[in-house]
C-alpha cells in the first residue's frame, strides 16, 4: 500500500512546552493507525498540526507527495483531510440533517442536491436516520458524539483524523464506533485514531503509535504496543 501521509520531524512549542517534538510516521493508504499516550503526550496538538489549525515550528506534513503543513485548513479540507473535535463543535441551533449539508455543501463543495444524498446515506452509516430532523442541542451524548464523525464524514474525507469520540460511553457504545471506523476504512478512507480507552485501541487500529511529550515512544501492532516496558512505564500511575 502507498503512504498517504508522512510526518517529518515535526515540532510545535507553546512557551516552553513542547507539545510535539520532532516526531516523524508514516501512514498507509487505507490503514487505521491509532495514538495514544498520556494526558498532554501532544496527540491533539498533532491533529491540529495536520489539519492546519496550527503550524509547525519545523518539519513537513507530507499529504499524498506534497507537503501541506503550512497550507490554509479550508483548502486541505477540500484536500480530504476531516477530522473531529475533542470537545464537539456543532451548530446547536440547526438540526442533525442541517450540520452534515453544512460539511458536504461548504467543507466538499457540492451542490445542495448531491449532498443531501450523501448525508442520507452517512446518517445511515452513522446510525442516526431515525434522528436527522432533532435539534442538536436536545441531542444525548452518544448522538452527539455519532454527529461529530458524521459531520467529518460529510466533508468526504479520504484522511479522518478522530479525537477521543469514544470517551465517556458504554463497552456496546465502544463497540458500535468500532463497526462505523471500520466500515468507514472499508469505503477506503485512511483513519488515525487517538482514544484513551484500551478496547477500543485495542481492536480498532491496525497499528499503534505511542507519544510521550510530544515524541514517539513506540510505533507498531497494538498488542506490541502494550506489551512494550517502555509503553506500560508511561502508564503507571497515570489515571487513564
Ligand atoms: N494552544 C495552546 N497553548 C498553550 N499550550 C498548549 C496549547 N495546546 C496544547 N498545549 C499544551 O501542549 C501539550 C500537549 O497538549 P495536547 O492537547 O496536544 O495533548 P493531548 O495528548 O491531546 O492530551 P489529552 O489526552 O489530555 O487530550 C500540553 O502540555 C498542553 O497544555
Ligand atoms: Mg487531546
Amino acid at each position: 500500500m502507498p503512504e498517504i501521509l508522512k510526518v517529518n520531524n515535526l515540532s510545535k512549542s507553546f512557551g516552553k512546552v513542547r507539545a510535539v517534538h520532532d516526531l516523524s510516521f508514516k501512514v498507509d493508504q487505507g490503514e487505521i493507525l491509532g495514538i495514544i499516550g498520556p494526558n498532554g503526550a501532544g496527540k491533539t496538538t498533532l491533529f491540529n498540526l495536520i489539519s492546519g489549525e496550527i503550524k509547525p515550528d519545523a518539519g513537513e506534513v507530507i499529504f499524498n507527495g506534497k507537503d501541506v503543513a503550512i497550507t490554509q485548513t479550508f483548502k486541505k479540507c477540500r484536500m480530504g483531510i476531516a477530522r473531529t473535535y475533542q470537545i464537539p463543535r456543532p451548530f446547536l441551533n440547526m438540526t442533525i440533517l442541517e450540520n452534515l449539508l453544512v460539511g458536504s455543501i461548504y467543507g466538499a463543495g457540492k451542490s445542495y442536491k448531491e449532498s443531501k444524498k450523501q448525508c442520507v446515506r452517512i446518517l445511515e452509516k452513522t446510525g442516526l436516520s431515525a434522528k436527522s430532523g432533532a435539534l442538536v442541542g436536545t441531542l444525548p451524548l452518544l448522538d452527539r458524539k455519532r454527529l461529530e464523525l458524521a459531520k467529518a464524514l460529510a466533508t468526504n474525507p479520504v484522511l479522518l483524523l478522530v479525537d477521543e469520540v469514544a470517551g465517556g460511553l458504554t463497552e456496546g457504545e465502544v463497540e458500535e464506533f468500532l463497526r462505523i471506523i471500520h466500515g468507514v476504512r472499508k469505503e477506503g478512507v485512511t483513519v488515525l485514531w487517538v482514544e484513551h480507552i484500551v478496547m477500543a485501541m485495542t481492536k480498532g487500529p491496525d497499528r499503534l503509535l505511542v507519544m510521550n511529550f510530544g515524541r514517539r515512544l513506540f510505533v507498531g501492532r497494538p498488542d506490541e504496543a502494550f506489551n512494550s516496558p517502555d509503553v506500560q512505564k508511561i502508564y503507571l500511575g497515570d489515571e487513564d
